[in-house]
């Protein structure tokens, strides 16, 4: 693509508010040209933020601007493979906010209206950009910690009031849609291997689905636990058992460590740890909002489509991940029983199992 990527933020809500608006303003080789918000407060919002940006209720008409090439979906779930499909038969190129959608139905509309209008697609897992989950893939590969034995990971976001949509699965609620899907991805990622069954449960606190827990066994027999809600603290660790050690990634620390297994080095590290943690807390309180993966996922993006290169998280990989999701979901309902995931992607183009490519 010759020139600046004319971009079309289509969503101008919370997440849009915290990362897109000011990332897509400031990336060299953007030009965010418009911006679609169907709340008038947030629209105004948006329109401060993004003077040069032409400014639309809905996200239709931002579709017919010719001064658009490619869409930013920050839309509700519910609505993200209804304005993908558009946004695709609209001739843009599009990066879409996870998960790519409701059912692996929506997931296979949205794969074919790429196929068929010759447009670009990324998902929006932009936690395989954020330098600490690199730097965990690549100390994994070093073989620092042996053979990886089992991984064990915690997602979780502080209680609050959430909007009417993450309220009920059928929109887009669910802590397994919303939060279980980066970690679906992850694995696939950090691990360069499938999911091939899973084994769940959820349960409902405040709002449906707002706990589940999955356990995601890979190709190799691996299993990784991963619990996720949204009405404990902010959490996002994962930890990396290996033979020769443990790796402990935690990303609202900051820190990535390893274990000692040395006797006695525990407590001088948990000393240490303490303390990076902390430093890690007031950064990101203090400063900025620390979370550099929005940046590098949007980044990659325009990058992409400016060298008309392969995506580096394809929409596929959003299937791969929601297949994972609606098996755990199949799961609980059996009361925990393990599903078998083969299979489940051979509904959706393409979407024979493949290793994880690299960010
Ligand atoms: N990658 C991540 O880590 C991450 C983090 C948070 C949210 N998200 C995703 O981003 C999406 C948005 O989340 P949010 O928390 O910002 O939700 P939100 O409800 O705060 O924002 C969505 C916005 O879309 C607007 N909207 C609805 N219909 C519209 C239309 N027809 N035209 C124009 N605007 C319309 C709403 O008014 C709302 O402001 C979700 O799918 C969520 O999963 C991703």
């Amino acid at each position: 693509m010759a020139g600046n990527v004319r971009v079309g933020l289509m969503g101008c809500g919370r997440i849009a508010q915290f990362f897109h608006l000011s990332i897509l303003g400031s990336t060299p080789g953007v030009e965010l040209t418009a911006v679609a918000e169907m709340d008038d407060t947030l629209r105004a919002q948006a329109q401060a933020a993004a003077p040069g940006a032409k400014a639309y209720s809905d996200y239709k008409d931002l579709l017919a601007d010719d001064n658009v090439d490619a869409a930013v979906v920050c839309l509700p779930t519910g609505m993200h493979a209804r304005a993908a499909v558009d946004a695709f038969e609209a001739g843009k190129h599009i990066y879409l906010e996870k998960p790519i959608g409701l059912t692996l139905e929506e997931a296979a509309q949205v794969i074919e209206a790429e196929r068929t209008s010759g447009k670009s697609g990324m998902i929006g897992f932009n936690y395989r950009f954020h330098p600490l989950h690199q730097q965990l893939k690549s100390r994994i590969q070093s073989g620092e910690i042996g053979n990886v034995v089992a991984v064990r990971s915690a997602f979780c976001a502080a209680k609050r009031e959430l909007p009417g949509w993450k309220q009920r699965r059928a929109t887009g609620g669910g802590v397994l849609l919303d939060l279980g899907t980066h970690h679906a991805d992850l694995a696939r990622f950090l691990l360069d291997d499938d999911v091939v069954s899973v084994s769940a449960a959820v349960r409902q606190m405040n709002y449906e689905g707002d706990f589940g827990s999955m356990r995601m066994q890979l190709g190799s027999g691996l299993v990784w636990d991963g619990t996720f809600s949204s009405q404990a603290s902010d959490t996002d660790t994962i930890e990396v058992l290996g033979d020769r050690g443990m790796l402990r990634l935690d990303r609202y620390a900051g820190s990535l460590e390893r274990n000692e297994s040395k006797p006695g080095a525990g407590l001088v590290k948990r000393g240490k740890r303490a303390l990076t943690d902390a430093q890690g807390l007031i950064k990101r309180t203090v400063s900025d909002p620390g979370e550099p993966s929005f940046k590098g996922a949007l980044t990659a993006w325009a990058d992409a489509l400016s060298k008309s290169s392969d995506m580096p998280a394809p929409l596929i990989d959003g299937a791969r991940s929601l297949s994972v999701i609606c098996a755990a979901e199949q799961s609980a309902e059996q009361g925990g029983a393990s599903v078998d995931l083969r299979g489940l992607m051979s509904s959706v183009a393409g979407g024979a199992p493949t290793p994880a490519g690299a960010a």
